[in-house]
């Protein structure tokens, strides 16, 4: 016990956690030089590809007669979820700040978590081979921020190794060992991933007693039997030992057939020595956004459905339902983490499965008051009851913070109040660096806030944010009729002092999109009765055949015959044909 040290990297995105772990398993031995590759824990295609961490990933290694833990964590917001998870798992963090930016957002978030997590922190600056690395100005930062000297923040450089061997006696000299329990076996579920080949692998934290291959054990919560077929370690590939014990970081491989039966936070014990109570574990997660995921051609979507399960098997935090939209299909609406997560799944369903996708553009979702004093959680417009029914709707609110150089606090306050929010604290880390606390309704973040803030701040200022609360808003449902007839799907829930813009747009974009028919369209956005936004699309007669002169008969019916299939595509709004591309256009980007 007195020889484990368990450890994380907390790192803002790029500031060189990969690199990190890389010179840590390569200084250690645990991966001979020759096996080395960059990144080597991000081992999904769309990770390296990427160069960002997506999944947790533990490994062992030794340093001096002492056997490290370190569990590798992402760098997003979006996965923040999978770094509190580790951290519950260690007594340590290494917080690596990268030399030349200093703080970020996630830097912020990160610390915070770890102290929360009553983590020992280890601060060291990284890349102090870049030329432009400030060591005096960021130790100073980080020094302010930890309460700490700011000679004790360490000096690396993940990529040349310098200062990585100082780190590693450092974690051995300060992470606290782990505590030790008395009693029956209790271990922490902290990943599980699905194994085509062997089922369900469990990443765990062994609190109290061991487990051996052919234990029969017990997921406490989840009250389900299995067997631990194979326990060991990681180092990064899985290596079989005798047994797993106390303070020990390892693996234990299941005959469960699906992560959904192996749930994060659950806790494992021995089916014949049961403890009496399970460990804490974690809360839940749950989706923030959704959107809606139709295939291009309708053959394809038992596909959809298939690969969705299959994701799921590995990623616990997918959710989704079934769903049959009028203008497109059948289609699954999916609720995700954040806005990184939905890319990722929509990239390894059009990339590992072969599917072509249409994804609507996200949405959060909604707390309805209804008059009779209940309340209904909607994820749509089109779920939202008769507006007499309604007393108040409250959406999502997230409290996040903004760190930035201080000439653009002036334009980031703006892009706040633009996006309904509020400031709640500014703070300067020095004279030239400031971070902002705020707080904004989460559907005005996912539109563009990133790329407003990004552009505002020609590239310097970070955010992160987090779940906070939902909150009653303004919020009116705008519809879109076609020569009068409500078109369900277009229907969306908007803050009423954004309502008219939202409108006006809509109805300009739509009468660019839906070719002329032979009598007049009126295309108008309306609130309840009242009409915000009105566009025409005049009449035309139109005859296909009209340019074709001279007696080509067979082509002539060709390109009626063409024209009729094209009418086949086309979805009928009241008197209205729409071609379906015109709602594939718009949800693209609404
Ligand atoms: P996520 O996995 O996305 O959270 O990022 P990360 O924090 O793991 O960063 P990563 O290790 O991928 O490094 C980001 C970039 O910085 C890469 O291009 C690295 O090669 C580079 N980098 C990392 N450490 C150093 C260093 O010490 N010096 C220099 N010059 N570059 C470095």
């Amino acid at each position: 016990m007195d020889k484990i040290r368990n450890f994380c990297i907390i790192a803002h995105i790029d500031h060189g956690k990969s690199t990190l772990a890389d010179r840590l398993l390569e200084i250690t031995g645990t991966v001979a030089k020759r096996d080395m590759k960059a990144q080597l824990l991000d081992t999904m295609e769309l990770e390296r590809e990427k160069g960002i961490t997506i999944k947790l990933q533990p490994a062992r290694m030794k340093w001096k007669d002492h056997e490290l833990n370190l569990i590798d964590t992402p760098g997003h917001v979006d996965f923040s979820y999978e770094v509190s998870r580790s951290l519950e798992a260690v007594e340590g963090a290494i917080l690596v700040v990268d030399a030349s930016q200093g703080i970020q957002a996630q830097t912020l978030a990160n610390v915070y978590m770890a102290i929360e997590a009553g983590l020992h922190i280890i601060p060291v600056m990284n890349k102090i081979d870049l030329p432009a690395a400030e060591p005096d100005r960021v130790a100073q930062e980080i020094g302010n921020l930890l309460g700490v000297d700011p000679l004790s923040v360490g000096k690396i450089s993940a990529k040349t190794g310098e200062g990585v061997d100082d780190l590693l006696d450092r974690i051995i000299k300060d992470v606290p060992e782990p505590t030790y329990e008395e009693g029956p076996t209790r271990a922490l579920i902290f990943d599980s991933i699905y194994d085509g080949y062997r089922g369900v692998i469990l990443y765990v934290r062994v609190v109290s007693g061991t487990i051996s291959t052919n234990s029969e054990i017990t997921l406490m919560q989840s009250k389900s039997d299995s067997l631990a077929l194979e326990v060991g370690h990681l180092s990064p590939a899985r290596v079989e030992d005798p047994e797993i014990g106390p303070g020990q970081i390892g693996f234990i491989t299941t005959n469960i057939k699906s992560v959904q039966f192996a749930r994060v936070g659950d806790t494992v014990t021995l089916t014949e020595d049961q403890a009496t109570s399970p460990l804490p574990g974690y809360k839940k997660v749950q989706p923030l956004i959704f959107a809606s995921f139709y295939t291009i051609s309708q053959e394809d979507y038992p596909k959809l459905k298939d690969s969705l399960e299959k994701l799921s098997l590995n990623d616990a935090s997918l959710s989704y339902t079934s769903e049959n939209s009028a203008a497109l299909g059948f289609g699954v609406r999916i609720g995700f983490l954040g806005l990184l997560h939905l890319e990722i799944i929509k990239e390894r369903l059009e990339r590992e499965f072969d599917i072509e996708l249409i994804v609507t553009s996200p949405s959060v979702s909604y707390e309805v008051m209804l008059t009779n004093g209940s309340t209904s959680r909607i994820e749509q417009a089109s779920d939202l009851p008769d507006e007499a029914l309604i007393l108040s709707i409250a959406e999502p609110w997230v409290r996040g913070e903004i760190v930035t150089p201080s000439e653009f606090i002036g334009p980031v306050l703006s892009l706040i109040i633009e996006a309904r929010g509020r400031q709640t604290k500014l703070e300067y880390f020095d004279q030239s660096r400031a971070v902002i606390g705020f707080e904004a309704p989460l559907a005005e973040i996912i539109t563009d806030f990133y790329d407003a803030l990004k552009s505002q701040s020609s590239g310097f200022a970070s955010l992160t944010y987090e779940w906070d609360r939902y909150e009653v808003g303004d919020l009116v449902k705008v519809d879109i009729l076609l020569g009068g007839e409500k078109v369900d799907s277009l229907g969306a829930i908007i803050a009423r002092s954004k309502s008219e813009v939202y409108g006006r747009d809509l109805c300009a974009r739509l009468k660019q999109l839906i070719p002329r028919q032979n009598f007049e369209i009126a295309v108008q956005a309306a609130i309840g009765a009242k009409f915000i936004a009105r566009e025409n699309i005049s009449a035309v007669r139109k005859d296909v055949t009209a340019k074709l002169y001279g007696g080509d008969i067979s082509r002539k019916k060709k390109l009626l015959q063409k024209q009729k299939k094209g009418k086949a595509r086309m979805k009928q709004i009241g008197k209205v044909s729409v071609p379906s591309s015109v709602f594939m256009d718009l949800i693209k980007k609404a």
